[in-house]
C-alpha cells in the first residue's frame, strides 16, 4: 500500500447524496433493537481516523484499470467471514503469505503484475439466506457476523451489538497496520516467497508442479545474474476490501477528500457490492455509486446483460477505466453457458470493466455427512471455463476472487492430498462458506498459472 502523507482526508461536510440511500430498502441489514444506541455509535464511527487514503484508493482504481486491458491480474483472497477471535498475528501472517506465494506463481505464469488484495482487515457483515436459525426448537437471529453479533447459538449473543460497529473499526485498523508491516518490512521479498514455495514442493503430492516451480527457479537466477534490483522487490502493494454490506459501518467512514472535494468510503480501498443486494433500485447501489473508490459487484446465475449494463449506468455511467470490477460466479455447470451474454452485452456496450472469476460461491454443497462445502475439482473448473469464454470472445480475464486461509483446515474437498468426506470432520473451523486451506491455494495457483500461460 502506498502510505499518502500528502493527501489527508477531511471527515464529512454536508452531502446529503451520500444519505440518499436512506429512503431506499437495504437488504440484509440488522433489526438493531436500540436505534438511540445505534445513532450514539455511528457518531463516533463517524470521528475516527479513516483507515485507508484517498490517493491509495486513487491507484487502486488505475492498477484494475490496467487489469481490464490485459495488463495486469488481479488477486484477491481472503476469508468468507473474518472473525474477531482469529485475527491473530499468526492468522494474518499466514494468510499474507498465501497471498503472496500464490501471486510469484501467477505472476510467472501471466507474465504481468498480479494486484494483490485481501478480504482482509474488515470482512465481518455477512448476508445470510434467513434472518433467523432454528436448533432444536429454539429460534433465534441468524449469525450476520461478528461487526452485528456473535455466532454463539445463544439469546444474548446474537443479539445485533452496536458496539460491535466500533470493535471492528478498531480489528480492521489492528489487521491493516500488520498488513502494511508485512508488506512493507521485507517480508514480500520475492526470494523469500519463492524459498517458500520451494518447501510447498518437498511434499510428493505435488510433483506435478515441479516442472514449473523449476522455470521460476531458473528466471528468478536469470533476473539476478542480470543485475535485477531484488531491494526493490522487498515490499509490496497490498489491497484491503470487504463486501459493502452493513451500510451503518460504511456511511460512518466515509470521508470527503481534502484534495479533490468528493467522497471516499475509507473502511477499505476496495468495497464490492453482494449478489443479494445488487438491485438496481436498492440502498447499496445508490449508496456506493457516491464514492470514489472503485468497486465490484457480484454476478451470479440469474443475471441478465441488461442488469449488467443497468449496473454500470448506476456505478460507471462515463465509463471510466478500473471504477466498476464485475465477479462473475455462476458454478462450474453454468459459466460456459451464463457467462457469454453477460461479456458479449458489455463489450457491445463498449464501457470497460474489469471480469474477476469467484469460483468459490456458485459451487456450494452439502457432503454426505452435513458439511457445507465444495469440490476443488468444480472450483478449478469454473476458473477453466471462465478462461474459456474470455478466450472464445477475445475479452479480457482480469482476476480471481477466492476463499482462502493460510491454515491447513479441511473444508474444501479434493486437491492433491484428496481430502474426503470424512476428512471434513477434522479441521472445520469457518464460520459461514469453506476455505481453501494453505496447499489447496498454492495448488490453485499452479494450475491458473498455466491457464495464464495458455492464453
Ligand atoms: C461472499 O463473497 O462471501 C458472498 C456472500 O458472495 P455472494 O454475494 O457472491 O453470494
Ligand atoms: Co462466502
Amino acid at each position: 500500500m502506498h502510505t499518502q502523507a500528502d493527501s489527508p482526508v477531511d471527515v464529512g461536510s454536508a452531502t446529503p447524496e451520500l444519505d440518499r440511500w436512506r429512503s431506499l430498502p437495504a437488504l440484509q441489514q440488522p433489526a438493531w433493537p436500540d436505534p438511540d444506541e445505534l445513532a450514539a455509535v455511528t457518531a463516533e464511527l463517524s470521528a475516527q481516523p479513516p483507515l485507508v487514503f484517498a490517493g491509495e484508493a486513487d491507484n487502486l482504481r488505475e492498477r484494475l484499470a490496467a487489469a481490464s486491458r490485459g495488463e495486469a491480474f488481479l488477486l484477491q483472497g481472503g476469508d468468507c467471514a473474518e472473525s474477531f477471535a482469529e485475527l491473530t498475528a499468526d492468522n494474518i501472517r499466514d494468510k499474507i503469505k498465501t497471498i503472496l506465494q500464490m501471486a510469484v506463481v501467477l505472476t510467472y505464469g501471466a507474465s504481468m503484475p498480479i494486484i494483490k488484495m485481501g478480504r482482509m482487515a474488515g470482512q465481518f457483515a455477512k448476508p445470510r439466506s434467513s434472518d433467523v436459525e432454528t436448533r432444536d426448537g429454539v429460534t433465534l437471529p441468524a449469525y450476520r457476523g461478528d461487526i452485528i453479533n456473535s455466532f454463539e447459538f445463544t439469546a444474548e449473543a446474537r443479539r445485533p451489538d452496536p458496539q460491535r460497529l466500533l470493535a471492528a473499526y478498531r480489528a480492521s485498523a489492528s489487521s491493516l497496520n500488520l498488513i502494511r508491516a508485512f508488506t512493507q518490512g521485507g517480508f514480500a521479498d520475492l526470494r523469500r516467497v519463492h524459498e517458500w514455495n520451494r518447501g510447498f514442493l518437498d511434499n510428493p503430492a505435488y510433483a506435478a508442479y515441479d516442472a514449473f516451480a523449476s522455470e521460476i527457479d531458473r528466471a528468478i537466477k536469470f533476473m539476478q545474474a542480470a543485475g535485477a534490483d531484488f531491494e526493490a522487490l522487498r515490499t509490496v502493494d497490498f489491497y484491503s476490501s470487504h463486501e459493502g454490506l452493513l451500510l451503518d459501518y460504511e456511511r460512518p467512514l466515509t470521508r470527503i477528500d481534502s484534495r479533490t472535494g468528493l467522497p471516499y468510503d475509507c473502511s477499505a480501498h476496495f468495497l464490492w457490492i453482494g449478489e443479494r443486494t445488487r438491485q438496481l433500485d436498492g440502498a447499496h447501489v445508490e449508496f456506493f455509486s457516491q464514492v470514489r473508490n472503485p468497486l465490484g459487484v457480484k454476478l451470479g446465475p440469474t443475471a441478465t446483460g441488461d442488469d449488467a449494463l443497468r449496473l454500470m449506468d448506476r456505478l460507471n455511467p462515463e465509463g471510466e477505466p478500473g471504477r466498476l470490477t464485475f465477479i462473475t460466479r455462476m458454478g462450474a455447470g453454468k459459466v460456459r453457458d451464463l457467462l457469454p451474454p453477460l461479456v458479449e452485452a458489455v463489450t457491445a456496450d463498449g464501457r470497460p470493466v474489469t471480469w474477476v472469476c469467484d469460483p468459490m460461491h456458485g459451487n456450494g454443497i452439502t457432503s454426505a455427512n452435513g458439511y457445507k462445502t465444495r469440490r476443488f475439482s468444480d472450483v478449478i473448473d469454473e476458473v477453466r471455463g471462465f478462461f474459456e469464454v474470455h478466450q472464445g470472445l477475445g475479452t479480457v480475464p482480469g482476476g480471481l476472487h477466492v476463499e482462502l486461509t493460510g491454515d491447513d483446515v479441511t473444508e474444501v474437498l479434493g486437491g492433491s492430498e484428496e481430502i474426503d468426506d470424512s476428512a471434513l470432520t477434522r479441521r472445520y473451523t469457518t464460520l459461514v462458506d469453506p476455505r481453501l486451506n494453505h496447499q489447496q491455494s498454492l495448488e490453485m495457483a499452479f494450475l491458473v498459472a498455466e491457464m495464464l500461460r495458455e492464453r
